[in-house]
């Protein structure tokens, strides 16, 4: 086979047929890769090495697709079956204003702003790539939890090619109303569950496995070499230099695992030398991955990592009944699917965790927007967990930082209208429930009477806030 699924556990290591609709291993219950057997497939990674772009021979309409001109790297269906609605076309951006908020020097920040995405967030990469396996399986029918990002991008793929029907489950919690009304616009069966994104997760397995829906969620590891193209299109605009650092939030920790198995692919392809250093960011009100990592020590050691010790952890959440909480919605996770995967990508990538605080999310995200690139909430957790990195001096001034931008700015406008606005009462009931004390950053639109005189004073004013 020079394509198949294989079980993380280096100690289990079972292979599966790439036509098997599997969500862990049959064997231990680990999660499962994707994995190539590339001395099989090598041709078109030479040229690759050699500085030659393959996509350039990627025809119409793949090659317009920033994830599958990437065929090479994830060949695990033939071009003509991967189904491509026109994703991934995203590009990495210098971001000299937002720089000096995070402490780095002004050219040393960059962002890759995947909120351009069909349906406004990162997950089209993976979802086109998962999307492509149902279809190729022969599933009718799809399914995910979502916080609303995998929701919608699900409904997106569902409704423009028609190939598999979409039911999504979200919590009946915060989901944002850009995300929901996608969604609900795009003609996805919709169920909203009592409780949060942990118990969606939870049901949409068991539902999936009862009725055979085919489920998207990153447990599905075809999802995850969507998403692998993020980097490379990020080393891409960087002319293949590796940047020092990547910098991403992590909720079901999909998008870290992803990177971390780009990166030991590519290292092991011989098309990078260095590896950068990974940073994931939790939201101080979702910080399991934090809790565990950098307070309780626990360490992928070579895929040996301490069960017992996650075990106790989510025995301990649940005896407590501890929940997920936080501004950022997207991260609003407990119980990451992928840990297991992430801790791998950890250690390959020399990587820490940091969490931030909803103040320190909401003033990065202000100030991301007012650099040009609006984002949602979690997205800018990475641009906070820099900053914070940034003082700890953990992250060096002179470093080259890249933090992704997951989703796009008109996802959440809740947070950003209250933020900006002048209204107290929506503030509060906003942001002032989880914490928010200030809005620092804010640009607050100025009220004046329909009249000119008033109009061109407002305007004239030295601390006029136009620009
Ligand atoms: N940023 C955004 C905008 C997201 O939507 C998500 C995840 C993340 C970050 C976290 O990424 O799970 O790969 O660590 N959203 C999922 C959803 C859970 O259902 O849309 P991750």
């Amino acid at each position: 086979m020079s394509v198949f699924q294989q079980c993380i556990n280096p100690a289990c290591g079972k292979q599966f047929g790439v036509e098997e609709v599997l969500h862990a291993c049959s064997a231990c219950g680990e999660l499962l890769d994707v994995e190539y057997d590339w001395n099989k497939i090598s041709p078109p990674i030479v040229h690759r090495a050699r500085g030659v772009s393959p996509e350039q021979n990627v025809p119409h309409p793949h090659r317009l697709s920033g994830v599958w001109r990437f065929h090479d790297l994830l060949p695990f269906l033939p071009l003509e079956r991967c189904i491509t609605i026109g994703e991934g076309q995203t590009i990495l951006q210098q971001a000299h204003r937002v720089a000096p908020f995070t402490g780095l020097n002004e050219d040393r920040l960059y962002l890759q702003y995947e909120g351009l995405n069909p349906s406004g967030s990162f997950k089209d990469n993976g979802m086109s790539a998962a999307f492509s396996h149902g279809v190729f399986v022969g599933a009718k029918k799809a399914a995910c939890a979502s916080t609303g990002n995998t929701s919608a991008s699900l409904a997106i793929y569902s409704a423009c090619t028609g190939l598999m029907q979409s039911v999504i489950f979200i919590g009946s919690g915060k989901i944002a109303y850009g995300k929901l009304s996608q969604a609900l616009d795009y003609g996805a069966k919709t169920i909203q569950i009592q409780g949060d994104f942990d118990d969606a997760m939870a049901r949409v397995q068991q539902v999936s496995k009862e009725l055979g829906i085919y489920l998207v969620n990153s447990v599905n590891p075809f999802r995850l070499e969507g998403q692998k193209t993020i980097m490379y299109r990020v080393l891409e605009a960087l002319h293949w230099e590796v940047p020092d650092w990547i910098v991403v939030p992590g909720g079901n920790l999909g998008n870290s695992s992803s990177f971390g198995k780009a990166f030991i692919e590519l290292h092991r392809l011989g098309l990078i030398q260095k590896v950068p250093r990974l940073a994931i960011i939790n939201a101080a009100g979702a910080n399991t991955l934090y809790r565990l990592y950098e307070q309780e020590g626990l360490r992928w050691n070579g895929g040996n990592y301490d069960k017992k010790l996650t075990k106790k952890f989510f025995d301990q959440m649940t005896a407590e009944g501890r929940k997920a909480s936080t501004i950022a919605s997207a991260i609003e996770i407990n119980r990451p699917v992928n840990l297991s995967k992430c801790l791998r990508a950890l250690d390959f990538c020399n990587g820490v965790v940091r969490e931030v605080s909803e103040q320190e999310i909401l003033d990065a995200k202000a100030q991301i927007g007012a650099g040009g690139l609006g984002c949602e909430p979690a997205s800018a957790a990475s641009v906070a967990g820099t900053k914070k990195l940034v003082a700890e001096g953990v992250i060096e001034k002179s470093d080259r930082v890249v933090c992704i931008l997951t989703g796009h700015q008109l996802k959440d406008p809740n947070a950003t209208v209250a933020y900006h606005g002048t209204d107290k009462t929506f503030f509060e009931k906003t942001l002032g429930k989880s914490g928010v004390k200030t809005a620092e950053f804010a640009n607050h639109p100025i009220s004046v009477s329909n009249d000119l005189d008033a109009i061109v004073g407002a305007l004239t004013e030295p601390d006029s806030s136009v620009q």
